[in-house]
């Protein structure tokens, strides 16, 4: 007979039941990760027939970033737009692939509350070669007045005045985690019912881990605090917890999934070539440092707290440096010496 598992919880059911503790809720975040849910579905079915159909390979364009952009990030791009903008809980978005902010502008969004940045498909230099691939997502309040359309000021928040921060991983199985000031939370989609369904309950980032991640290729275009660290890395012996083994994908939603399951510490450093490293501060490290404080690690650029830094324009980078309490600390000792 058929073994029907009924203590299963959907994530709509989840944020539904877990917003409603927040003092002013109103529904409306809850709609919007629903809605995030639903494009994430559409991105999932995509990514999964992708060597089957033509959507592989570049469009021959180039984003705002100077990158060749895939046509599977077009096609996410458009799935979320599509969705958060026939939604009723957001006023507009900015994502990797627009060079500007996109208020929606229309009666029902100018009266919603939040404002959503993403990166619809990060690592998507691994689409072609069927390695893992994210979603990046950032929700804030916004500044503007309800009911007039939003502006750049929503968007140019510092990353602590995120009201939520998450991610979709599409691995080996299609994972939504999500952080919120009460802690995070992991889904793994049920394919067979179309549902994100709580698989990964208070996810807590282990405070010393065994990986650590970092495009070693750079090595030499690092500074010299960055270069001790790696050292230390792969110096340490078993009665210090090492030498530490080096994982590194390409796929900053991978790697640091892994690190926060796992425990380990995930580097974007500054080289030469790259002066402010390759990473965006508002759509990929932000809502990364939120996610990974809130389980108990934690984020820096090497000098400041992540979520400290404000914004001055939409797409801009920063180094970074994210993970285990403890590897970040012993990170810390190495690059404020230098
Ligand atoms: P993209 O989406 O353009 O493929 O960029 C991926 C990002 C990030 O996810 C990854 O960790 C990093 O770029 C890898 O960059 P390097 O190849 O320079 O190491």
């Amino acid at each position: 007979m058929l073994k029907v598992n009924r203590n299963i919880v959907t994530l709509d059911e989840f944020t539904i039941n877990q917003l409603r503790t927040f003092s002013a809720a109103t529904g409306e975040l809850s709609a919007l990760l629903r809605d995030i849910g639903l494009a994430a579905k559409r991105v999932h079915v995509e990514v999964n027939k992708a060597g089957l159909v033509d959507i592989l390979g570049d469009t021959g364009e180039i984003n705002v970033q100077g990158e060749a952009v895939k046509k599977l990030d077009v096609y996410a791009n458009n799935q979320f737009v599509g969705v958060l903008k026939h939604g009723v809980s957001c006023a507009g978005v900015a994502s990797e692939e627009l060079d500007d902010i996109l208020p929606f502008n229309e009666v029902v969004s100018n009266k919603s509350k939040y404002v959503v940045l993403f990166d619809p498909l990060d690592g998507s230099g691994n689409i072609d070669v069927n390695v893992s691939i994210g979603t990046i997502f950032s929700i804030y309040n916004r500044k503007t007045a309800l009911g007039t359309p939003a502006d750049l000021q929503d968007f140019l928040q510092p990353g602590s005045q995120q009201i939520a921060a998450g991610y979709i991983i599409y691995g080996s199985s299609t994972m939504f985690v999500y952080a919120t000031k009460l802690g995070v939370n992991g889904f793994t989609l049920d394919t067979s019912i179309g549902e994100f369904c709580l698989s990964h309950p208070n996810i807590q980032c282990p405070a010393q881990g065994q990986f650590y991640s970092v495009n070693n290729g750079n090595f030499y275009e690092y500074n010299k605090g960055v270069q001790e660290y790696i050292d230390r890395c792969q110096r340490k012996d078993k009665s210090n917890g090492g030498p530490y083994s080096q994982r590194y994908i390409g796929s900053m939603v991978a790697d640091v999934h892994r690190n926060l399951m796992k425990g380990g510490i995930f580097m974007y450093p500054a080289t030469i070539k790259k002066p402010n490293g390759k990473l965006r501060l508002l759509y990929e490290c932000n809502p990364f440092a939120y996610i990974v404080e809130k389980s108990g690690g934690m984020a820096t650029n090497g000098q400041n707290r992540i979520l400290d830094i404000i914004p001055t324009e939409l797409h801009q980078r920063t180094p970074l440096f994210i993970g285990s309490k403890n590897m970040m600390t012993e990170l810390n000792e190495c690059v404020m010496s230098k």
